[in-house]
């Protein structure tokens, strides 16, 4: 077991999210500005990144990964819960420690494109986060620390002379990430870091990634929405749908045994390589659309679209994520049942009025 070290955290962990949320009000009226809602983007998530491993975040558009990642950087505002980092909370710091505990936290973006300056070289953009936090060693260690940055994201020397539109979107992923890191950072949020490539270039800067990490120690949350992307990268992930986290494992643990409903329907969509397999498996196609976050479905927010959803508890019972395996976590009520084959897949899950249809027991072997 590790030690716990300050507020709680054990030693190995970097970042420590607990109960985070972050709600977003809805307003109405042009003479009388009221509020008249909220966006739960995000709505009592718990995660633990341990230092030096990669959390896989994962959940389809608009379930509140990037507002997470956002809220524990305090780029947004968390409206609850805590984000502790080396044991600090982040949610209680001043202006001036933020800034300082920023310079150890750092994000990757979707877009390089839209991230990046087009009217700034290369040289510019990477010394411009050295510039704003005082680096040591003035303009010409900066001006060194470009030519090593570039070479850790295996661009020549030649680029820091160029600008943004100059390159190919993978080189420009690279420039975003040779920012991120250009203050050696410990924590690097990347935010759907290859979504805008193409499948050609992912993998490449996926590897970057993965060296970078190896090289310079680097802990990641990876945010995405593709469940290949992540595999390939995480040592744990954490499913998310609609503001909450409903699974959470090791990444083989994750893709060998799925248990939430959910992520075996985001799991059966991913195509397997070998043609007979493929031709052969299941595939579950999830009814509708993400509900809207503004007003979550009761009970678990997951029974208007779940394949195997009964007819009681899941539409009036929020289920709690519970371990069912060695750190392997699920928020589902009739997760076993789902596992051992006594719930299974409703025939069709277009239909929103179909549910699971529960195994007769005495046909089972
Ligand atoms: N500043 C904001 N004000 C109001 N609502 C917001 C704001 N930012 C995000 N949202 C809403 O919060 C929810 C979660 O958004 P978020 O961008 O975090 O999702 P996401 O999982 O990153 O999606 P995607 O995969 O499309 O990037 C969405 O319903 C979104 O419309
Ligand atoms: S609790 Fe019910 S609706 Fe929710 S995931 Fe489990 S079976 Fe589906
Ligand atoms: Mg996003």
């Amino acid at each position: 077991m590790t030690a716990a070290g300050a507020a709680g955290v054990p030693d190995d962990v970097l970042l420590q999210v607990r109960g985070l949320e972050v709600h977003f009000p809805i307003r109405s009226g042009i003479l009388l500005d009221r509020t008249v809602g909220h966006v739960r983007a995000v709505d009592g998530v718990d995660l633990a990144v341990r230092r030096g491993t990669t959390f896989g975040l994962v959940g389809e558009s608009g379930c509140g990964k990037s507002t997470l990642g956002r809220a524990v950087l305090r780029l947004v505002e968390p409206t609850g819960g805590t984000v502790l980092f080396d044991g600090v909370d982040m949610t209680s710091l001043k202006k001036e420690q933020l800034r300082r505990a920023r310079k150890r936290m750092q994000m990757v973006f979707q877009d390089p494109m839209s991230s990046l300056d087009p009217r700034q070289d290369v040289e510019s953009l990477l010394v411009e986060p050295m510039q704003a936090h005082e680096l040591a060693g003035g303009p010409k260690a900066w001006r060194a620390r470009v030519r090593e940055l570039l070479d850790l994201v295996g661009l020549p020397a030649a680029s820091a002379s160029k600008y943004p539109h100059e390159f190919s979107g993978g080189q420009r992923q690279r420039i975003g990430i040779a920012r991120a890191i250009a203050l050696e950072p410990e924590l690097v949020i990347a935010d759907e870091p290859v979504s805008a490539l193409d499948v050609s270039v992912q993998a490449q800067v996926v590897n970057l990634l993965e060296e970078l990490q190896d090289r310079l120690g680097l802990t990641y949350l990876v945010i995405a929405h593709d469940l290949a992307v992540v595999r390939h990268i995480s040592d744990e992930i954490g499913v998310m749908y609609l503001g909450s986290l409903v699974e959470h494992a090791d990444s083989d643990e994750l893709y060998d045994n799925p248990l939430h409903p959910y992520t075996i329907s985001l799991m059966s969509a991913i195509p397997v390589p070998d043609p007979d397999v493929e031709d052969a498996r299941e595939r579950i196609l999830l009814a509708g659309d993400l509900p809207s976050p503004a007003a979550p479905p009761p009970g678990c927010r997951f029974h208007t679209r779940c394949p195997f959803r009964q007819p009681t508890r899941c539409h009036d019972e929020v289920p709690l994520l519970r371990e069912l395996a060695p750190r392997h976590t699920v928020a589902c009520h009739w997760a076993e049942d789902v596992r051992d084959g006594r719930i299974t897949a409703a025939a069709s899950s277009h239909d929103p009025t179909s549910a699971g249809d529960v195994v007769d027991q005495t046909t089972l072997p």
